[in-house]
């Protein structure tokens, strides 16, 4: 009988043992928190609190239910010699690429402008731009932003893609290691991150970039949130430098009431929607990943924890 530690939204669990049912042998899952939980063999979690793992003595492997795996980097006390794997769902990547598209061709064709003007029952043109050679940069082209990179440059886009080592997109100009931030950056009319969070990549959207974009650019974050520093971003945003912002990710989720994203009339905020975890298309890797770590095999998609994620 394999054991399974639940963490995540209350409705998830239902969810993971329905799909997990046709694809395992004998199992049950349980609350991590629970006693039943904290038996377990294999952790199934999403952002769990500090410690939740730290008294399982029969755990051998934790699967994350997303792709990120920041919370677990900083908690000291997940057990660092158990495999760590993460989601890597050509479903997720398809929805953050939709979301990620619609933000930046709400932006590129004036979405807001006509909203206002029906609003005001204004019949009020503007030249449309065309996508043709826009310049789009992606940060982060690894297995989501690399969908998002071909699904703009399909639409005629002109598109770079920032990484940490070097690596070929058929289509896309490649800019790597922060030697090349700043040429990146540069005259870009649409940013999109979908960074993974590491010391590397934390306040990497700072004063200094936003200086180098377009001005009037669109800002596109589904990365996370402390990749932007919210003050140069604010300040960007009321100088009409960055000309707007599409948020789905924040330094604190949710985001708190006082903060001035909610208010500003060029910031869409979302609720970390962009892409959500999908029981359905992500339950056989999340049955192999259980099956190799049952049976002692290196999981796929294993976290390096040196590199952080
Ligand atoms: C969502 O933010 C994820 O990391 O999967």
């Amino acid at each position: 009988m394999i054991r399974i530690g639940f963490y995540g939204h209350d409705d998830d669990m239902a969810a993971w043992r329905r799909t997990l049912a046709t694809r395992l042998p004998a199992f049950e899952i349980s609350r991590l928190l629970e006693p039943a939980g904290q038996e377990c063999d294999v952790a199934l979690v999403w952002a769990p609190p500090p410690g939740a793992l730290s008294d399982c003595p029969n755990l051998r492997g934790i699967i994350m239910q997303g792709q990120g795996v920041d919370h677990m980097m900083h908690d000291t006390t997940v057990p660092r010699d158990l495999p760590l794997v993460r989601l890597v769902d050509p479903d997720m990547a398809s929805a953050l690429s939709q979301w990620a598209l619609l933000c930046a061709l709400d932006f590129w064709r004036d979405g807001d402008h006509y909203r206002t003007a029906q609003a005001e029952k204004r019949w009020d043109p503007r030249p449309q731009r065309p996508a043709a050679g826009g310049r789009v940069g992606i940060l982060g082209v690894g297995a989501i932003g690399s969908v998002i990179a071909s699904r703009f440059a399909a639409l005629g886009f002109a598109v770079r893609g920032y990484a940490r080592s070097p690596k070929s997109i058929d289509g896309i100009e490649m800019f790597v290691g922060a030697d090349q931030l700043n040429a990146f950056a540069e005259d870009l009319q649409i940013v999109v991150s979908v960074l993974p969070l590491t010391p590397d990549t934390t306040g990497i959207i700072d004063a200094g970039f936003l200086n180098r974009v377009t001005p009037g650019a669109f800002v596109i974050n589904g990365g996370r949130g402390p990749q932007i520093i919210d003050d140069d971003l604010l300040a960007a945003l009321d100088s009409g430098h960055v000309g707007g912002a599409a948020l789905d990710v924040f330094a604190t989720e949710p985001l708190p009431q006082t903060h001035r994203y909610w208010t500003h009339p060029n910031v869409r905020v979302w609720p970390h929607v962009a892409a959500q975890t999908n029981a359905e298309t992500a339950a056989d890797q999340v049955a192999a990943a259980i099956d190799s770590i049952m049976a002692g095999r290196r999981p796929k998609n294993q976290v390096d924890w040196a590199r952080g994620y």
